[in-house]
């Protein structure tokens, strides 16, 4: 299939009406939201939503957010919003969170993989929103990339993925946030966090007050997340990634590489501007270490943190070193994107040693803590 290409510097309002004709038509178009791209299809056409799980790759007993422009475009999609709902619409719409509420009969079994509730989100960016409006349906959409690739956050990433696959691509640039929407489970007693991302736990707990984290978001394979789109093992690059965690994890990460030249290993670095400063000072020159920098702060890490990934894989190192976050504000999200990345093979370094915190495997010059 050919796919359309809009680049929406001149006359963006034609080409989101052309796109909005080929979703109402019942094909698959790719757009921008503040988080990242998504892959839109009329969420009321159950043929036309089949068609993104063909796209994707994805499996179907994972289930797709219903994204909405307008506050009352999701009355016809549920059979009733509590207080905490209402709350979160009111709070934090239109931006980075999707709200599991309990489904109405409208909405196709293929959406909401056979559950009971379905997701909605009502995204901010205006060309997401513009979409929505001139399409007349709410949106199905995953995120743009094939499955168990990192999401795309640019309209290059998208074609990479998609090009051939679906109708067509709206360019609106890069994603401001850069990882997916919180999603709160609002039929729960307490509200619970399923996804960790755009709006912060700290955020919703002053909004709702006491709010619950998925259990099985930390890792533990013996739990199972209550998004079925948690369990999957997702954006992982080709490359295995080794990561340092706590306080000492920069300097750490700082030795380590200094091994890893050493040793005449072809390392890949993920880290911030500080510690990439401090390496290129102390390197070797012609060194063969790929530093891959977020920039500076937690917001930086978020915006840059899938375009790296899909970075390490242009490179391809034989093994990348990470640093993390803590997990204050949008930490909790990059540091539960950034731990799968890393398939759980953590180091947490604090004061002078090193102890593995979770994995196995680990090479021995990673270990070394105080000399
Ligand atoms: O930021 C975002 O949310 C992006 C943009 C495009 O809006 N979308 C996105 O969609 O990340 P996707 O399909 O990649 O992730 C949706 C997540 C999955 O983990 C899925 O399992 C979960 O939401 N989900 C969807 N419906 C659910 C439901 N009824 N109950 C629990 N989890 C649900
Ligand atoms: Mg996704």
């Amino acid at each position: 299939m050919e796919t359309k290409f809009w680049e929406l510097k001149k006359n963006p309002e034609e080409m989101i009406a052309e796109a909005a004709g080929l979703i109402a038509a019942g094909e698959i178009v790719a757009f921008p939201t503040e988080t990242v791209y998504g892959l839109g299809a009329d969420g009321l056409n159950a043929e036309a939503v089949v068609k993104i799980f063909a796209a994707k790759g994805r499996p179907a007993d994972n289930p797709l957010i219903l994204h909405i422009a307008d506050t009352e475009q999701i009355l016809p999609l549920t059979t009733g919003l509590n207080a905490n709902a209402m709350a979160l619409m009111e709070t934090f719409w239109p931006g980075p969170l999707t709200i599991v509420v309990p489904r109405s009969d409208l909405v196709p079994d293929i959406v909401t993989a056979g559950l009971d509730t379905v997701a909605v989100r009502m995204p901010s960016h205006p060309v997401a929103a513009a979409l929505i409006r001139a399409s007349g349906c709410p949106i199905a959409a995953p995120s743009a990339n094939v499955s168990g690739k990192p999401s795309p956050t640019n309209a290059q990433d998208v074609a990479e993925d998609m090009t051939g696959k679906i109708a067509g691509i709206l360019d609106g640039g890069s994603c401001g946030i850069g990882v997916e929407s919180t999603v709160v489970d609002t039929t729960s007693p307490v509200p619970t966090i399923l996804r960790p991302g755009g709006i912060t736990r700290e955020m919703l707990e002053e909004r709702l007050g006491a709010v619950e984290i998925d259990p099985a978001l930390n890792g533990d394979p013996a739990l199972k997340p209550k998004a079925p789109g948690m369990k999957y093992r997702h954006y992982a690059p080709q490359a295995p990634i080794f990561l340092y965690e706590g306080a000492q994890a920069a300097q750490r990460l700082f030795e380590a590489v200094l091994r890893a030249q050493k040793l005449g290993l072809h390392a890949g670095v993920l880290c911030d501007d500080a510690v990439k400063k401090q390496l290129e000072e102390s390197l070797w020159r012609g060194h063969t270490v790929e530093i891959l920098s977020w920039g500076s702060g937690k917001p930086d890490l978020a915006e840059h943190l899938y375009e790296l990934l899909r970075d390490f894989d242009r490179v391809s190192p034989e093994f990348i070193i990470g640093m993390g976050v803590d997990e204050k504000g949008l930490g909790l999200a990059v540091m539960n994107r950034l731990r799968k990345a890393a398939g759980y093979q953590i180091l947490l370094a604090e004061e002078d040693n090193i102890i593995v915190k979770s994995g196995s495997g680990f090479p021995e010059f990673l270990l070394i803590g105080d000399n």
